[in-house]
């Protein structure tokens, strides 16, 4: 009887634990680019893309958009669709219908149509692979560089980038975003007068406001950190459980000493 309700007891104590851990597990999303009054874009390098991999729908949202948009020139060599699908629990038909090219199988893995040759004269240098890109430069640098392009009509594709400057990347989503403007200011930055950026104005309206656009980047910048670690999700939820066993088996351990010396003392 005392063991039995010494088990009720600990797997109700078990379950607080594990619902205090999960809930201190649950990442954190950050708040949308805001405004800091001193003009849109002004504050653009504390921008975070407050990104989360749990977050299923988010994640197919961006393997959808990524494949759309950016799969034309960008590969993913590690990644093979069927593993996207089952990951991100998309079924086969749906897959293979909207995902894969008509010229792919599922198997295969997702490399880009665009031939090496043609790139490097189109962009001068060839889009990289995309597949480390968020474990290499962090999500927030992605979120960052895919929401500063401005239209810079010395550059030959029309558009530079804040987070990388004269980047060879063309502003392929302008569209939904639409058209904006740096706004330099003049500022004496070691004794020479340097132009620093300020703030951006819209020039052309997207498709998309402003915050659909942020959370259209947020899926793909997700989608990327998926593809950088696919197992991430997995090896949390597992590191959880592994914590919660420990401290049981400790409890336990705690409880067997309590019995075996009672009748020591
Ligand atoms: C028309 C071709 C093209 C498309 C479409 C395209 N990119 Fe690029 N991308 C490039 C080129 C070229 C570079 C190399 C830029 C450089 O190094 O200056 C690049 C570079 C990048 C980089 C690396 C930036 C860095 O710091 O080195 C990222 C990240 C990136 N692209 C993301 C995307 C995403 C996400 C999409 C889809 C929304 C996309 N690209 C669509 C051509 C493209």
């Amino acid at each position: 009887m005392r063991t039995r309700n010494l088990i009720v007891r600990g797997s109700a104590w078990g379950a607080a634990l594990a619902l205090a851990i999960a809930a201190a597990w649950v990442p954190g999303r950050a708040p949308l680019a805001q405004e800091s009054g001193h003009g849109y874009g002004s504050d653009w390098e504390s921008w975070k893309a407050g990104n989360s991999v749990a977050d299923l729908a988010s994640l197919q949202r961006g393997a959808r958009d990524f494949l759309n948009y950016c799969n034309g020139c960008h590969s993913l060599q590690f990644m093979r669709y069927s593993r996207v699908g089952q990951d991100l629990k998309i079924p086969p038909k749906l897959l293979a219908e909207y995902l894969v090219p008509s010229t792919r199988k599922p198997a295969d893995y997702i490399t880009s149509p665009m031939p090496a040759a043609d790139a490097e004269s189109w962009f001068g240098k060839q889009p990289p692979d995309l597949s480390l890109i968020a474990q290499d430069r962090g999500v927030d640098y992605l979120y960052q560089y895919l929401t500063t392009f401005y239209v810079d009509p010395s550059r030959a594709t029309g558009a530079n980038n804040l987070a990388l400057a004269t980047t060879a990347m063309p502003d392929v989503l302008s569209e939904l975003e639409g058209l904006k403007r740096a706004v330099f200011r003049n500022e004496q930055v070691a004794g020479a007068t340097q132009p620093v950026f300020d703030h951006f104005e819209t020039i052309v309206p997207g498709s998309l406001t402003r915050e659909q656009y942020a959370s259209f980047v947020r899926d793909i910048v997700n989608f990327l950190d998926y593809v950088g670690e696919p197992n991430q999700d997995h090896r949390r939820a597992l590191g959880v459980w592994v914590v919660l066993f420990l401290l049981v088996f400790t409890w336990l351990t705690w409880l067997l000493k309590k019995e075996y010396w009672k009748d020591v003392h």
